[in-house]
């Protein structure tokens, strides 16, 4: 080396004076004694360990995402941008007075989910559609309690989605399932058969989880008010009806909304997402504390709600997610029901090019998301459901939701959302056909994916029930 630097001139090297690299400045306290025992990488190598890591993930910006009942649509850039403006960096506790840019986006906000609800209240504070549902019924519980009316059951879809009656359920209600009939939707008969005076409401999901329009949805909501009874929406699949027709004109007295599905914001994992429950007036005093609030001159935080169930979460709710979700309301401006238009279109094109393929147990129009079945699969070749969807990881795809709804066995449940092109569709189409002919000639290749993956098949149920977590010093 030192031949090397020899032709450079300065043999002797140029050192730093201790001056120029003095650290004295330094609070001694803050000055490391001993050797903090870290083993010796590289940052870039740690930095090169972490991004490859992160290469692995799978996201939408990488490929198509069918993941049925999660709505995983493109989140549009332009959401994180305005997320992070400076301006709406400001403390949760600031007075009204200084954050009125804030108070009026979640007012704008509230107004326009009102509008496309058809509802006449609103609170932004839940953190999840689950989040949404619980507040739902607390906030029935509570109207019946003061009421005085002791109403202790609600009536619960089989299709429906299991945070449904865990919601109703955390909230002190007893749950009464009934069958879906032959169309897979809500059978009259079984409703008629379970509903007396001890029904506070029925929670229903329209299209329900199976993508079908429950088109009997007007004469339950006469059979339920009659009963003097509630309806709650679960608005998990609003994208399906945006613009179209709203839980209003259905007959809901109580809706959620998941801003992470519908209105392009990102999934949160239980949070920070957000699960925003509006109301039929008649509730609107039951809404949690505070709601968003304008008096012709000024915005503010309105605690002051009669019979309110209390907060359900701090401040008023995740506010970054508000953002992204207005962001998304005025970019689509008056052509929101076109992402309702082009998901179900979407969800209707690759039904039909997949049904020769796969079997269909509703073979009827879908909203934004359908279900197939694997049965037929399993039962020739012992090809499961599960198989298929790992072998699709062989193809940069998403597999989507597998054995979901419950009342469908082999559940393969797609839902492309709006923001798929044709071309994309079709790749999906021939790499589904491919996997069904895979099943049937060489079944051994579709059981022994994926073959891509870093890590081939794991144990998922044990890593689920029994986490092996870890913190390991050396
Ligand atoms: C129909 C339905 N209801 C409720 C939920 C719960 O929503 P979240 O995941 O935001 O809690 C989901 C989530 O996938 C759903 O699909």
């Amino acid at each position: 080396m030192k031949t090397i630097f020899e032709k450079t001139n300065g043999v002797e090297g140029i050192n730093l004076t201790d001056e120029a690299i003095n650290t004295d400045f330094l609070p001694q306290n803050f000055v490391r004694t001993s050797d903090i025992g870290l083993p010796q990488v590289s940052e870039l190598d740690v930095m090169r360990h972490y991004k490859e890591l992160s290469d692995l993930n799978f996201c939408i910006e990488k490929g198509f995402y069918p993941l049925g009942s999660c709505t995983m649509k493109y989140n549009p850039k332009v959401n994180e941008f305005l997320a992070s403006l400076d301006g709406f960096n400001i403390h949760p506790n600031c007075p009204d007075e200084m954050a009125q840019g804030s108070l009026k986006l979640m007012y704008n906000l509230q107004k326009a989910l009102l509008e496309v609800t058809g509802m006449d209240a609103i609170t932004l504070q839940p953190s999840a559609g689950a989040h949404g549902e619980m507040t739902g019924m607390m906030i029935i519980k509570k109207y019946f309690d003061t009421i005085g009316e002791k109403r202790t059951k609600v009536i619960i879809p089989d299709s429906a989605h299991g945070t449904n009656p865990a919601s109703a359920k955390m909230s002190g209600f007893d749950i009464v399932e009934i069958k879906s009939n032959s169309k897979g939707q809500v059978d009259i008969e079984a409703l008629k058969a379970v509903l007396n005076e001890d029904v506070a409401a029925i929670m229903m999901t329209n299209p329900n989880t199976l993508g079908i329009f429950e088109e009997n949805v007007k004469e339950i909501s006469e059979l339920m008010h009659a009963n003097g009874s509630l309806l709650y929406y679960d608005g998990a699949n609003f994208n399906a009806i945006m613009g179209y027709t709203n839980p209003k004109l259905m007959g809901f007295d109580v809706v959620h909304l998941n801003l992470h599905k519908t209105f392009s914001t990102p999934h949160g994992g239980g949070g920070p997402g957000a699960g925003p429950v509006a109301v039929v007036e008649k509730l609107k005093d039951y809404l949690p504390k505070p709601v968003i609030d304008f008096d012709g001159e000024k915005y503010f935080r309105n605690f002051d709600i009669k019979h309110s169930i209390g907060s359900v979460k701090d401040f008023c709710g995740n506010f970054s997610v508000f953002v992204r979700a207005y962001t998304y309301i005025l970019m689509m401006g008056k052509n929101l029901k076109n992402a309702s238009e082009n998901a179900v279109l979407n969800a209707n094109y690759l039904k039909e090019k997949l049904k020769g393929y796969y079997d269909l147990p509703y073979d009827e129009p879908c909203m934004h998301e359908f279900v197939l079945t694997g049965e037929k699969q399993k039962h020739e070749s012992g090809v499961s459901t599960l198989n298929i969807a790992k072998a699709l990881m062989d193809s940069d795809t998403h597999p989507p939701t597998v054995y979901f709804p419950l009342i469908v066995h082999e559940a393969i449940m797609i839902e492309p959302t709006e923001s798929e092109h044709k071309t994309k569709l079709d790749e999906f189409v021939q790499v589904m056909i491919q996997i069904a002919k895979e099943a049937k000639e060489c079944p051994e290749h579709i059981l022994s994916a994926p073959h891509s993956t870093p890590v081939k098949k794991i144990d998922e149920v044990t890593a689920a029930r029994h986490p092996d977590l870890k913190y390991i010093k050396d």
